[in-house]
């Protein structure tokens, strides 16, 4: 805010954004509100749907709405079925597990208010999995390949703990506010799920040539920028030069719409495709 303050611009106008606030200033305090919910009880089973009535207040979210229906799992056919699975960790979207599809757009269970959503009486809220990651059940998704591309990354900093090292390169306060924002993705998967050229690949053998995805290309510019981090610089910058790597990005530019941290995607994308033609370039006239 500040520094749009100063430089003059006005925030680009988000018209989702602009909705649900108004929703949430017109949501009456007590409702009730139509959850409708994809089901699937395990992987390669089919899936179905159920929908359940569900009491809700001002500030619930849909970690709250999920809770209330294991305490009383009937649906509104009246018929008593299985608390909802899902997956959550922190409830304060820093961790990223709570993903899933509402309402069509992927996003933190723990951080969405049904005040934006379903703020009438009898508005319909619609849960399903994510679409890009193999099920394990209900709204629980198996996210293992975003953390097996961070590790074809080498998606840390290299260090010998064994002896003191001194004190840290230092960092000027615009490259640390670059690198926080980056190294503030909680491999959530709402960028894969938005993205045309990241597909379900539920064959682990296909994992090291399916489209690495935006997230893990701006982890590599995260660690490759980082004093330390930047020995490893070119065997990141090998895998993102393979198969499914950063040419495998068609520039659709959904990832960087949908990604809840606001993180750069498309110019890390950009800043990552220009390292990888360099070191094309360096490893050519090298032989
Ligand atoms: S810009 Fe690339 S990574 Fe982002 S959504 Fe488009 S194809 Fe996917
Ligand atoms: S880049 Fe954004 S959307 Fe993608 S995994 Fe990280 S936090 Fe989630
Ligand atoms: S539970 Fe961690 S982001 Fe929602």
């Amino acid at each position: 805010m500040i520094s749009t303050i100063i430089s003059g611009f006005a925030p680009a106008r988000n018209p989702i954004a602009d909705e649900r606030l108004a929703n949430r200033r017109r949501a009456k305090p007590d409702r009730s509100i139509l959850v409708r919910i994809k089901r699937c009880d395990g992987p390669g089973k089919p899936s179905r749907w159920e929908e359940f009535k569900v009491t809700v207040t001002t500030g619930s979210n849909v970690i709250s709405v999920l809770q209330s229906i294991a305490a009383n799992p009937v649906t509104t056919s009246n018929q008593r079925t299985t608390p909802i699975v899902y997956d959550s960790g922190c409830l304060e979207e820093v961790c990223g597990s709570c993903t899933m599809v509402i309402n069509g757009m992927a996003r933190q269970s723990c951080s969405c208010l049904l005040d934006d959503y379903a703020p009438a009486e009898g508005d319909i809220i619609t849960l399903e999995p994510m679409s890009k990651f193999p099920v394990v059940r209900d709204l629980w998704v198996d996210r293992e390949r975003m953390f097996h591309n961070l590790k074809r990354v080498k998606a840390w900093v290299p260090i010998d703990g064994t002896y003191d090292l001194g004190a840290g390169p230092k960092e000027t306060p615009a490259s640390q506010e670059q690198h926080y924002t980056l190294a503030t993705c909680m491999t959530c998967g709402c960028c894969l799920e938005a993205c045309p050229q990241f597909n379900l690949e539920e064959n682990k053998a296909d994992w090291d040539t399916a489209f690495i995805g935006a997230s893990t290309i701006g982890q590599v510019q995260l660690f490759n920028q980082h004093e330390t981090g930047k020995q490893l610089k070119n065997d990141r910058l090998e895998v993102l030069m393979g198969p499914g790597g950063v040419s495998d990005c068609g520039n659709a530019q959904n990832c960087v719409k949908v990604c809840p941290k606001h993180i750069p995607l498309t110019e890390a994308i950009a800043a990552m495709g220009r390292a990888v033609v360099i070191r094309s370039v360096a490893k050519f006239f090298r032989g």
